[in-house]
């Protein structure tokens, strides 16, 4: 998709579709109250046009309502869509973005291929995270995962006319939209890598498409395997690794530019478990295919260096991507194993661990990562993992699991969640919790029971990261959608990736 800024009124846009966004103004809370809806474009033009219909009230301008008219009086675009973002008062720049990607999402089945949407303005619309936002949407909204039906049609939209009043300041929305640009993109990005299968990607294809984007954007990346995973003692990594016939893959990529001071570095850490049976204590059948996705909080730290090589904060950043399959096999460790992680220090043995469930794997190859993160210089970490079903229990599919053993590193999360527009919410990883991962024969266990499952698994964590200031992001019930939204396909969801890159940022000299 080709993003072009268009300074112009609304009315003269040639375009086979013109996106108006629309709000509800009034400010009664009255149930039958006759909604007042404003369109949110200096140019009056469109609002006239579309008079008689928002008079008849066949349209409220509730948050993704659409209507159509075709060859609206007095404008150049042959189609005026109209797409609600609710109430006036709780208008926010999120509700832009998935009001612009249900705008794209409307144009595809209908085969129109170009469309224009125009900028919308309201006081509680910030210019510059409107426009962005509606960048992201669009290109987020592009996306589609039919990857391998072979009656695949490309409906991708190939052009669009991002449409600006005069009065506005164009540097500033012409810079923000290239930036949602290149945020969304790495978002995209992340997502073919989720959803391609098991047999496609395994760690090896993995760490080369992690290269490869490296590569593409100049920064640097090495991928690592057994030997290396050897030599570093990451004895909670290569457990995982050893039940499979597929080599594992240690990926390290760096962006350092020359201009960043030498403090924070910022430590990447992602679970890529590039298909999950469980090991020896094997999964159900049912829904086990979906265990492809759980390499999404690796494929999400590949994308968020990508876009920043792009964005280049002044910032140091470190990603580390930890890529095997669990698979059970006469090689496959057992529950009861005893395993030695890596070790913090030369002078420090590594944390011993017994194995309780060989599927509780994501925080074995995330113990290593983490250490390994802290020994490459990383003074401020970040994981991002499809670590526990517990997670969905506790959340469902909206909210994303938030845990940090540091408040100033967990503001700046919060901070960045405002500009995403992501939905995360924080549960506790407090030092009563740990007894629930002691063990009798080891320093801890890799399950803590029935009870409290996501918040167990950040403890298990917690231990490896110690005192550095971390954050730690469980997608495993918002990864995937089974269900299309109105302004996103099915499948891979890629959340985390905008937030991930919103935390680097903040800490930008
Ligand atoms: N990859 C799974 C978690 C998961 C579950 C991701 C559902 C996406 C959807 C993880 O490795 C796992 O198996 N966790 C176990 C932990 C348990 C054995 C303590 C779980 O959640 O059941
Ligand atoms: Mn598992
Ligand atoms: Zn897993």
């Amino acid at each position: 998709m080709e993003i072009k800024l268009l300074v112009s009124p609304a009315a003269s846009v040639q375009t086979a579709l013109l996106t108006v966004f629309a709000v509800d103004a009034s400010t009664s809370k009255a149930k039958d109250a006759v909604p007042e809806i404003r369109l949110l474009t200096s140019d009056d033009v469109p609002q006239r046009a579309a008079q008689a219909i928002l008079e008849g009230g066949e349209f409220r301008a509730e948050s993704g309502e659409t209507l159509l008219l075709h060859n609206p009086d007095g404008l150049s675009a042959k189609r005026l869509l109209l797409i609600g973002l609710g109430k006036a008062s709780k208008l926010t720049p999120h509700e832009v973005r998935k009001a612009a990607g249900t705008s794209i999402r409307f144009a595809r089945p209908r085969n129109l291929r170009e469309q224009a949407i125009a900028v919308p303005e309201h006081s509680q619309l910030p210019l510059q995270l409107t426009a962005r936002a509606l960048a992201e949407g669009a290109v987020i909204a592009d996306f589609d995962s039919d990857t391998y039906r072979s009656d695949r049609k490309d409906r991708s939209i190939q052009s669009l006319q991002v449409v600006a009043a005069p009065s506005l300041d164009r540097a500033a929305v012409e810079a923000a939209l290239h930036e949602g640009e290149i945020v969304a993109e790495a978002q995209n990005f992340a997502r073919a890598l989720i959803n391609e299968p098991g047999n496609r990607l395994t760690p090896t294809v993995f760490g080369e498409r992690a290269a490869a984007s490296c590569r593409q954007f100049g920064i640097s990346c090495e991928v690592h395997s057994t030997d290396k995973l050897r030599e570093l003692q990451m004895g909670a990594f290569l457990s995982v690794a050893q039940g499979s016939d597929e080599p594992p893959a240690l990926i390290v990529m760096r962006y350092e530019p020359e201009d960043a001071p030498a403090s924070p570095v910022l430590g990447l850490v992602g679970k890529g478990i590039t298909f999950d049976t469980g090991g020896i204590s094997i999964k159900p059948a049912d829904n086990m295919e979906k265990m492809k996705y759980d390499m999404a909080g690796g494929a999400s730290m590949i994308a968020a260096m990508r876009a920043i090589a792009q964005l280049r904060p002044r910032v140091r950043v470190i990603g580390i991507v930890c890529a095997t399959e669990n698979m059970p096999s006469g090689k496959a460790q057992k529950p009861g194993d005893v395993q030695i992680a890596m070790p913090a220090a030369a002078d420090r043995p590594g944390k011993s661990i017994e194995i309780i469930n060989t599927d509780a794997e994501g925080r074995l190859v995330l113990a290593d990562g983490i250490t390994y993160a802290k020994q490459l210089g990383a003074t401020h970490l970040i994981d991002a993992a499809t670590l526990t079903g517990a997670v969905g229990v506790a959340l469902g599919q909206i909210n994303a699991g938030v845990f940090s053993n540091d408040d100033d590193a967990y503001r700046h999360f919060t901070d960045a969640l405002k500009i995403s527009g992501e939905r995360f919410w924080r549960l506790p990883a407090e030092d009563d919790y740990r007894e629930l991962i002691r063990s009798q024969i080891a320093d801890i266990k890799n399950t803590g029971g029935r009870y409290g499952g996501a918040t167990t698994a950040a403890m298990f964590l917690k231990e490896f990261a110690e005192d550095t200031p971390w954050i730690h992001l469980d997608i495993a019930g918002t990864a995937w959608q089974d269900d299309a939204k109105p302004w996103s396909a099915s499948g891979p969801t890629g959340v985390a990736v905008r937030s991930i890159i919103e935390w680097i940022r903040s800490f930008a000299a």
